[in-house]
């Protein structure tokens, strides 16, 4: 293929796919093994990939112990960076190491064994950081919730992961206000059915609360972790099958319950690494950040393990783009510690250049370390792609993934050769990525027409190996749709070029400044409140968070409520059922939602009336005269399509 356009990207494309288990083979000598595996994939089991079946590793060892054999135990590992309190710390590997073999041995010594699961609620403080690597050493499995979601979502996640012990922290910093986490912990602790038997709290100077606050409590006992850690016994690596769950990680489906994602260790710590050097370009001592939560896949990926599989140095961001204290937020921290990759999701971009349209902050600051700004976790839309491409001085990278995949299904491969990049395309599928675009039955659609994004199995290393507790769920929720195939829910096409372009999504999944979120579920919410008869959500277009969730509900007969009233109260339910990460505010109160004859509600046609979209009237409407009442309701009397 020499000479032809990409020719070293697609040989190695090529190469994973036709000769895949040498290909994974050979990026596992990356990883230090405990026992090298000698087979790549166990194919004898469908769908759930087994990576690296007779292999057996640590990732914490990998990510800590080995960069310090190396002699690289001075570089820094970890550079903590909080805009909200402006605390500012570097951790080296050698420091990094210290901690997390203590509290690995904190961790044990409150009972906590190989294959046993941790709840992580952590704020953006190195401790997170710390907790995930302590439970990685000892076998133990992490489940990171993320801050920004209510107590009754923490409690649904206890209840199905059963940890013994959660690990959390005083609170949070947002904007303006405190986020005190312990008073969530304990309602979730009373939700829930009582796996927990011991909380242990990070205190810190900026939230009030610590663990001698819930001394009395009877549920669980609560420790502190400075007093911890000062007494522990640190923990040596175990030694554990390529196979062993490292983390769960849920996500939103398609029900009000979150699927527990299940990654592995080894064929994680192999496709990580190999991601690093093949996508990002980046290797032993250079600085990447990823600006996003550890609660996500992303800072899991991209903020903990990759950076630190490969001997980089990581940094962790408590603050905001904008606003803390300004929009050239992202440009300090790039030039204080000279990132040379920048990851964060477009909303970020969207929301700097909503504030600073002429990159004004951005000349303040020396930002020529940076090397490339990747971004992912929402369609990065052509307009905000030109405004970042042109004005900074390095490329900008759109790349596609999911939390079940665990990194880029598509992206320019930096690494391997840098592709011409095309706006509103996250580029090429990744070695180990076999894309197919399929019709609702399952056929393969001709080049340039759009369809259901599909990856033909077996998924390379590093992707999900089931939903925790269920192995009937993965199977139903992935590779039933498509006999052969991971259904990944998302619409898109391919040019002519192989290029792809990634819509949307094909179920009720939406994503709010790259937060996922699942409309069921908030549907189920809604339907919580005594005077509503029935509701839609849908993901409207936000021109600054991509999408935000938009409610349209109708009353129960006889029911005389105020909408304002009702408005208020819904919204003030999504929040303490869902949390403030769900953004949640438009309520829309009609007489009737519109539907089919046979009682469905045309979703897509009220999403194109409330973004103002061209729509044609549904032949199988019951009533075509609900449309009218909805236009007047969401843009007021006057405006028709
Ligand atoms: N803990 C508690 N609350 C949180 C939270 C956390 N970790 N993260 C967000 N919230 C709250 C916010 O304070 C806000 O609360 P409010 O309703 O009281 O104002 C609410 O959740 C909604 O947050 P968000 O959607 O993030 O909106 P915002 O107005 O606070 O910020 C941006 C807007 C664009 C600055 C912000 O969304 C952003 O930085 N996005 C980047 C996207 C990103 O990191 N995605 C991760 C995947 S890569
Ligand atoms: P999450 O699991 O939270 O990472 O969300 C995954 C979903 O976000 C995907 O299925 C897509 O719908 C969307 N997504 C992520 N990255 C991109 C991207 N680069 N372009 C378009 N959509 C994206």
């Amino acid at each position: 293929m020499t000479g032809e356009p990409h020719a070293g990207y697609r040989e190695t494309w090529a190469r994973s796919i036709e000769s895949r288990g040498d290909f994974w083979l050979g990026a596992a000598r990356g990883i230090d093994w405990d026992i090298p595996p000698s087979v790549a994939l166990d194919e004898r089991l469908p769908g759930a990939s087994r990576w690296f079946p007779d292999g057996e590793l640590n990732t914490s060892y990998n990510a800590l112990d080995r960069h310090v054999l190396a002699g690289r135990g001075d570089q820094a590992a970890l550079i903590y960076d909080s805009a909200m309190t402006g605390t500012k710390l570097s951790l080296s590997y050698s420091e990094l190491l210290d901690r997390v073999a203590r509290f690995a041995g904190v961790l044990r010594a409150n009972g906590v064994d190989k294959g046993d699961r941790v709840i992580i609620y952590l704020p953006m403080i190195p401790e997170a950081i710390v907790a995930m690597l302590a439970c990685a050493r000892i076998g133990a499995i992490h489940s990171v919730v993320f801050g920004g979601f209510a107590a009754s979502e923490l409690a649904v996640r206890i209840d199905d992961a059963r940890p013994g012990v959660i690990v959390t922290a005083s609170g949070g910093l947002e904007p303006g206000r405190a986020v005190e986490y312990l008073p969530l912990v304990q309602r979730a602790l009373k939700l829930s059915a009582g796996s927990v038997k011991t909380v242990i709290v990070q205190g810190r100077d900026a939230v009030p609360g610590s663990a001698a606050d819930y001394a009395d409590e009877v549920q669980a006992t609560w420790l502190d972790w400075a007093d911890e850690e000062a007494t522990a016994t640190p923990a040596g690596p175990v030694s554990l099958r390529s196979g062993d769950p490292l983390y769960i990680l849920y996500t939103s489906g398609t029900t009000g319950s979150p699927k527990g994602i299940v990654r592995d260790n080894g064929g994680h710590a192999v496709a990580l690494a190999w991601s690093m050097r093949n996508i990002y370009a980046v290797g032993p001592g250079d600085v990447y950040w990823a600006a996003s939560d550890v609660g996500w896949v992303v800072g899991h990926s991209y903020i903990v393990y990759a950076p630190l599989l490969v001997g980089a140095t990581t940094v962790i961001y408590e603050g905001k783009p904008i606003g803390t204290p300004d929009a050239g937020a992202f440009w300090r921290v790039v030039e204080d510690y000279k990132v040379k990759v920048l990851f964060t999701a477009p909303t970020a971009i969207r929301a700097i250049r909503r504030v600073d349209p002429g990159l004004r902050e951005l000349a303040k600051h020396d930002v020529s370390s940076l090397d490339s700004l990747f971004l992912a976790g929402e369609r990065l839309d052509p307009e905000t792609f030109h405004w970042a491409n042109d004005g900074l001085h390095c490329p900008v990278v759109d790349h596609w993934w999911q939390t079940e995949t665990g990194w880029a299904i598509c992206a320019n491969p930096r690494g391997i050769e840098p592709l011409p990049t095309k706006p509103g395309s996250a580029t090429v599928p990744v070695p180990g990525f076999d894309i197919e675009i399929l019709d609702s039955k399952g056929r393969p659609v001709k080049r340039g027409k759009e369809g259901n994004i599909a990856i033909r199995l077996p998924l390379p290393p590093g992707t999900l190996m089931g939903v925790w507790g269920s192995e009937d769920r993965y199977t139903s929720a992935y590779l039933t749709a498509f006999p052969g195939y991971y259904a990944t829910g998302d619409s898109g096409h391919f040019d002519e070029d192989g290029y792809l372009y990634v819509m949307g999504r094909t179920d009720d999944v939406i994503n709010v400044a790259g937060h996922r979120l699942s409309t069921g579920s908030l549907e189920e919410v809604l339907t919580l409140h005594p005077a509503v008869a029935e509701c839609a959500v849908l993901g409207v277009h936000d021109a600054l968070k991509g999408q935000r969730a938009a409610g349209f509900v109708t009353l129960k007969a006889g029911e005389q409520i105020d909408h304002d009233t009702l408005a208020a109260e819904l919204i003030a339910l999504v929040r303490e059922h869902v949390g403030p990460v769900a953004a949640f505010r438009d309520v829309t109160i009609l007489e009737r939602l519109p539907k089919t004859r046979s009682g469905k509600i045309l979703r897509k046609t009220i999403r194109q009336i409330v973004d103002g979209e061209p729509y044609t009237v549904p032949p199988t409407i019951e009533d075509p005269t609900v449309l009218d009442d909805l236009q007047r309701a969401v843009h007021g009397a006057g405006e028709s399509s």
